[in-house]
């Protein structure tokens, strides 16, 4: 079972998100039978203002931030009490876009971290290196890394780690299959039985020979998972992986 998550960042409204939600659980519904389940997890991040309730069969609706708060005066933010509004218990954490555009600083994500992991939240915790870090090489890249685990507790249940060099986001190419392996099986060495996802220009033309590396159990996408139907061949063209597992 490999994980499939979609990051719809600022994209798609209340009402189009419920549309592609809907034709998410058919397209779901119809690659499944009595006896044999969706071979993948699936689950789909919209925008704070699009959340729907976490109430479809075959998915889960997650948010892309939450201030560490039960609720309070931080205006512009939404905490504990929005999401249980929406029973959403899944939550990206450390994005590189709120790291580098927003400013969050690694202690802060490392608080929001701890909150709602006490919670029992389903956290999928990205990281990922600069393209500056990436040029002085391998053992850099780690070190740069590693200061982002600073004050994550690998021990929580329910954690992913998602790897997202942030070259690769949107740029419409991947890291290579061997850059990917390389990290991956690096970071595995740490993580052990945790999830390890890769993230930056997933597409369906690559999701299949990236989802088939060791070390890589699932994958988080933007910008190719935003129109239903790429995100379902996405989903199309990994499901013979099931015969894998
Ligand atoms: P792209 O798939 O658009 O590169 O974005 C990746 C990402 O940032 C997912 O969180």
């Amino acid at each position: 079972m490999k994980i499939i998550a979609s990051n719809f960042k600022t994209n798609h409204t209340r009402k189009s998100t419920l549309q592609f939600c809907e034709n998410l659980e058919k397209f779901i519904a119809k690659n499944q039978t009595q006896n044999q389940s969706f071979p993948h997890q699936i689950m789909i991040f919209p925008p704070q203002s699009a959340l729907l309730e976490n109430r479809f069969k075959s998915f889960q609706v997650g948010a892309q931030n939450a201030y560490p708060t039960k609720n309070g005066s931080y205006t512009g933010e939404i905490g504990l009490e929005q999401l249980e509004e929406f029973g959403i218990q899944t939550l990206l954490i450390g994005h590189s876009e709120r790291r580098e555009i927003l400013k969050e600083s690694q202690e802060f994500c490392a608080e929001k971290f701890r909150f709602f992991s006490q919670l029992g939240f389903r956290i999928c915790y990205c990281i990922g290196e600069s393209q500056e870090i990436k040029q002085q090489g391998i053992e850099a890249v780690l070190e740069f890394l590693e200061s982002e685990f600073e004050g994550i507790n690998l021990n929580s249940p329910d954690l992913i780690v998602a790897y997202e060099p942030i070259w690769a986001i949107g740029s419409g190419v991947s890291a290579s299959l061997e850059e990917i392996t390389q990290i991956h099986t690096r970071l595995k060495q740490k993580l052990g039985k945790i999830p390890l996802l890769y993230g930056g220009s997933v597409k369906p033309q690559n999701v299949r020979e990236i989802l088939s590396l060791n070390g890589v159990d699932g994958v988080l996408i933007g910008s190719a998972s935003w129109e239903i139907s790429s995100f379902c061949q996405i989903l199309d063209n990994s499901i013979d992986l099931r015969s894998k597992e």
